[in-house]
């Protein structure tokens, strides 16, 4: 169970999370739609200390961080309970597709070499690249850069993934690759909180969808109740144009 209270953050006196709160299930699937700068990616950076919250408190699982007074332990300890994959995938250049999975649980879990290995060399065979584990990210299709980066995510077992616009940066070929294995880890029960423009895969992924704007969540409730009958007119109107 992960809750979200009272989350505020402002870049140069502007307020772009403007007190969030969210609880979210174990196992549910959260779709994040919104038009852009409303606050999106940073309520995802805010939940995993990328960006350091001015006020609000992150609890998931026992691991409790009050902006108030977060030390350095328990933002790393919150770290380790969430995954994030970018836009623009991150992966590190100079390391192969299964050096790129390993590096977490090298660097963050002290797992010792062989092991990590071990473990990165599984992940790789579960989201299909089994064969380009000696491949370097330069080598690899958008989609299956993509795939790396949430085999990084699903190696750190953590209890939320975050996805800020995961097929964004993809040209339209890889989408359906990177959005297949999302559903592959939503069937799985994998707690997620996915950033995304692609409004039919949300309406088939998510338990439930919310429409942000202006740093504050809107509304939020099932698929079928915001894509079909939404409350709100700002959640209306934003619905026509991208549905359009
Ligand atoms: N590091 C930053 N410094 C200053 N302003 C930022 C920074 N990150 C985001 N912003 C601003 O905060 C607002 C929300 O940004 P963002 O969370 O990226 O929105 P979204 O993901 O919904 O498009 C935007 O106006 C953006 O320009
Ligand atoms: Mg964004």
């Amino acid at each position: 169970m992960i809750r979200i209270q009272n989350l505020t953050k402002a870049y140069n006196g502007q307020k772009v999370l403007d007190g969030i709160n969210l609880d979210i299930a174990e196992g549910e699937i959260i779709v994040v739609i919104g038009p852009s700068g409303t606050g999106k990616s940073t309520l995802l950076r805010c939940i995993n200390y990328l960006e350091q919250p001015d006020a609000g408190i992150i609890s998931i699982g026992d691991t409790q961080v009050d902006a108030a007074h977060a030390s350095r332990k328990s933002v790393l300890k919150l770290r380790r309970n969430t995954s994030f994959v970018f836009q623009n995938y991150a992966l590190f250049a100079n390391k192969t597709a299964l050096q790129n999975i390993a590096e977490g649980l090298i660097t963050v879990w002290k797992k010792p070499k062989p092991q990590a290995l071990q473990e990165a060399a599984q992940i790789l065979s579960d989201i299909g690249l089994a064969d380009k584990a000696d491949s370097y990210p330069a080598s690899l299709s958008g989609g299956q850069q993509q795939r790396v980066g949430i085999g990084r995510a699903m190696a750190s077992h953590s209890q939320v993934m975050l996805f800020d616009e995961p097929t964004s940066a993809l040209d339209p070929e890889w989408v359906e690759e990177v959005l297949q294995l999302m559903k592959k880890l939503a069937h799985r029960k994998q707690t997620m909180v996915i950033v995304t423009h692609e409004m039919d895969f949300a309406r088939d992924i998510a338990d439930r969808v919310i429409f942000m704007e202006g740093g504050r969540i809107v509304e939020q409730g099932p698929p079928q109740k915001i894509f079909s009958q939404p409350d709100d007119d700002r959640t209306r109107a934003f619905l026509r144009k991208v549905l359009r």
